[in-house]
């Protein structure tokens, strides 16, 4: 975010017909314009008030270190700010142990008393044109509802599971064989953890495609939230380490104790935001969280869809899978560029014709080419072999969501036999895509 705090030349938006829909339905008028230093307030009481948070001075502190005002986006009435839409540079770890940069959209908020008159569309496209002069060759969201983003070619990439565990039905088979790892749990200071987590993170985070950077804006959300979220349950945020004998991090969890005394006897709840780490310090930490006393509930906040934890379980049934949500959502600003960085399985061809309404020059027929994992992809006058939506493209992109299960949702048509499954054999990965940084 900070990269563009100097203010990027405004981009030209709007050209393309689908930017359009508010003025052509005769809406009121609002401007955008980038957003100045001084707007700083204005565009937390506009998120605020779009999300119904209360204004929270300590948020603040926060939103400074996030706020760079050539990348932030407000819609304005007269004078009055109404509408946000901030950008920001992150980089995404790809299947194949690779990464990209991409355009990360965040702060989208429309104060109640505008919304439905097209300010989100007119935010979007400022962005939109933004990242793509910048060259990013993707564009990423989190979104407050998954009905939102599609229209602006967004898909979701990654889902989540957060998952229940009663800590009585937690015991691990005795038989498992895990990597030894040498590994210590210890548990950080949250002035330790500020100063050692980010250093660790970053060999971290491509052990899992799908996964963010954290510059130091997300670390700084990162612990206000988590501190919050313990302090309402009036508990300490503990953070554990699992650490190598050269005392480098291999993974680390976050968790409090929520109390609970109503039969007598402790049965408190431990909320764990996330376990990472390489696959042999997750297991350490698991282990650890699971012989935690005083424990009664293991809540787990967010972790893969393939989490390995069921397997390690005497009865793996028990734990309860709450709830599974999309997680981060993928939008392809440079097909055959975004195409060729990531890694696939083994060796293929496949021609894909993308449609893209909302940016229809961003769509065409590609052809995709790969030699043992690594790729190749330009346009072409091949006849497709499937056809696809951007929205559709941006959900496969990560490998997480495979063309057959969108193809038999209707939303990807196969238009050469068994192209289906050529594709999802080169594109489907494991393990499976996960974000746990929510931006
Ligand atoms: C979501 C929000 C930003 C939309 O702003 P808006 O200015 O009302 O949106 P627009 O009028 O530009 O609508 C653009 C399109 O999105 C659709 N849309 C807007 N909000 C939507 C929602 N919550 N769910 C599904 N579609 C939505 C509109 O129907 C419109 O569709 P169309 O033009 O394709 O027919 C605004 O309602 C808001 O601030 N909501 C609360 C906070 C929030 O959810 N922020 C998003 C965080 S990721």
């Amino acid at each position: 975010m900070n990269d563009h705090s100097q203010g990027p030349t405004p981009p030209s938006a709007g050209k393309s017909a689908g930017f359009a829909k508010g003025a052509a339905a005769g809406r009121p008028p609002h401007a955008v314009r980038l957003a100045e230093q001084s707007d700083l307030r204005d565009v937390i009481r506009v998120v605020n008030e779009a999300f119904g948070h209360p204004h929270d001075p300590k948020l603040v502190e926060v939103c400074e270190r996030m706020f760079s005002p050539g990348a932030t986006w407000v819609a304005t009435d007269g004078e009055d700010i109404v509408g946000s839409a901030a950008g920001a540079q992150l980089r995404l770890a790809l299947p194949g142990g690779r990464e990209t940069t991409a355009w990360g959209l965040t702060w989208v908020g429309v104060t109640p008393t505008h919304r439905r008159q097209g300010i989100l569309r007119s935010l979007m496209a400022r962005h939109l044109s933004q990242g793509r002069e910048q060259g990013f060759p993707i564009g990423l969201l989190f979104a407050a509802e998954s009905g939102i983003y599609g229209r602006f070619g967004y898909g979701a990439a990654t889902y989540y599971a957060a998952y229940e565990l009663s800590r009585r039905d937690g015991d691990l088979r005795n038989d498992l064989n895990l990597p030894s790892t040498g590994c210590r749990v210890d548990l950080l200071s949250l002035d330790q953890a500020r100063a050692r987590l980010p250093e660790a993170w970053e060999r971290l985070r491509l052990e899992r495609a799908g996964e963010l950077s954290r510059p130091d804006w997300v670390w700084a959300d990162w612990f206000f939230e988590l501190e919050q979220e313990a302090s309402r349950a009036n508990a300490a945020l503990f953070i554990a380490v699992c650490s190598s004998q050269h005392e480098r991090i291999e993974g680390f969890t976050a968790y409090y104790l929520e109390e609970n005394w109503e039969r007598g006897y402790p049965e408190h709840t431990l909320q764990v935001r996330e376990v990472v780490g390489s696959p042999a310090a997750r297991s350490r930490l698991w282990s650890y969280l699971l012989q935690l006393d005083l424990v009664g509930t293991l809540a787990v906040q967010t972790a893969p869809l393939d989490e390995p934890l069921r397997w390690m379980l005497r009865d793996p049934r028990r734990l309860r899978t709450k709830r599974t949500a999309d997680g981060l959502y993928v939008r392809l600003f440079d097909v055959p560029k975004a195409l060729a960085q990531r890694g696939y399985r083994g060796t293929g061809r496949v021609v894909l014709e993308v449609e893209d309404p909302l940016l229809p020059e961003l769509g065409g027929v590609f052809e995709l080419l790969v030699e043992d994992g690594a790729a190749g992809c330009h346009r072409t006058h091949s006849d497709p072999d499937l056809r696809l939506s951007a929205e559709a493209l941006g959900a496969v992109y990560l490998g997480g969501v495979s063309f057959s299960a969108l193809a038999q949702a209707g939303r990807i048509r196969e238009l050469r036999p068994q192209a289906l499954a050529r594709a999802d054999s080169l594109f489907l990965w494991s393990p499976a895509p996960w974000c746990a940084t929510v931006f």
